[in-house]
């Protein structure tokens, strides 16, 4: 009675399987079978009227099947993914790995890098040194050695990625300060590029990864006309002709006074377009003289030395100088948009 059972659940759920296409009809199977109400489980559930004698028997025998199906839906499981995974491949456009290649094709540098090139020369030819940092900083470095200590609104601006070892993507180039500060000492002139990260939602002018160029100058009797002159005379440079801009207040609590620096809109003349906000102008450039607790910090002396830093837009001011009306084709990978730098 027993073993015509067995069999008849055998046949039947070796028939389903040969039948099952995918995971769902392998599930449907499996609780068909196995599950609760299922066919072996029912099995089981007969055992408590099986006479005590062959109540071993019995038992054994139903394990048995029951191990055999939980096998056969693991395999066919297994054979299903199998079996996609092949048509995927089959299905995927084919490379002949081995075909010559057409080495002659130009590349081109990113708009980004010749623009941070352009600045960079500028910048050496007046004295600075261009400095690398890292992408990875602790929170020591990114916030609190410039004066932002844990829980200071001004950290909601710059909302980042953190690691799960407390490290987090620097959210701006200002993050090399400390250490730049504490490398060379005062006086310092020192330029220093990279890409830094926050938490943003993206549109014609916000990324979340995009690049700064950070400038600092210390020595003694540094003061706002020196910030103003190496900054104007930067833009005039890059330009090359005369740039409108505005300095407005601009409060960061690692400069004091703090400025913001903008420029006319290149993209639309100044009459407003996306690009800008429709304002007309483009922030384009913090900036300000490094506050005593920032440069304490860098273990500079205070009473000797002053300094200004700055946070120019590498990202921004590569669109305006080439014109880039929508910030996300920067970072698309899209050959087309890098295609037309070339010749520059
Ligand atoms: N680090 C600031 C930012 O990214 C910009 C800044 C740099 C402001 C240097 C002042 C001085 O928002």
């Amino acid at each position: 009675m027993l073993e015509e059972k067995i069999s008849g659940i055998r046949a039947q759920l070796d028939a389903a399987i040969a039948e099952a296409k995918n995971p769902s009809d392998i599930e449907a199977i499996r609780v068909q079978y196995l599950g609760k109400k299922g066919l072996v489980t029912d099995l089981m559930k007969e055992l408590k009227d099986v006479p005590n004698d062959q109540k071993k028997e019995y038992g054994q025998k139903i394990n048995v099947i029951k191990k055999e199906a939980e096998d056969k839906i693991k395999e066919a499981i297994a054979a299903i993914a199998k079996k996609a995974e092949e048509e995927l491949v089959n299905s995927a456009e084919q490379y002949d790995i081995t075909m010559p290649v057409d080495f002659t094709g130009e590349g081109s540098y990113h708009p980004i890098t010749l623009v941070q090139r352009e600045v960079e020369e500028v910048f050496a030819s007046m004295g600075f040194t261009i400095e690398d940092y890292l992408e990875i900083v602790d929170d020591y470095k990114c916030f609190e050695a410039l004066n932002i200590p844990k829980h200071h609104p001004a950290r909601d601006m710059q909302d980042t990625y953190y690691l799960d070892n407390g490290q987090l993507l620097k959210t701006h180039t200002s993050a090399a300060q400390n250490a730049i500060m504490r490398k060379y000492g005062a006086p310092l002139r020192a330029v220093f590029p990279g890409r830094c990260f926050r938490n943003e939602n993206t549109d014609a002018c916000h990324e979340n990864t995009f690049f700064q160029m950070e400038g600092m100058m210390i020595d003694e009797n540094i003061s706002i006309s020196n910030l103003i002159y190496f900054m104007k005379t930067m833009l005039s440079e890059v330009f090359k002709q005369d740039i409108k801009v505005r300095l407005r207040p601009g409060f960061f609590p690692f400069v004091e006074p703090g400025f913001e620096l903008d420029i006319s809109c290149l993209i639309c003349g100044g009459e407003g377009c996306p690009s800008c906000k429709n304002s007309g102008w483009l922030e384009l450039c913090p900036c300000g003289m490094i506050h005593p607790n920032v440069l304490k910090a860098g273990g500079i002396d205070t009473d000797k030395y002053t300094g200004f830093a700055f946070g120019l837009g590498l990202t921004r001011l590569a669109m305006m100088r080439y014109g880039i009306k929508d910030i996300r084709d920067l970072n698309s990978g899209n050959l087309k948009v890098l295609d037309q730098f070339k010749n520059i």
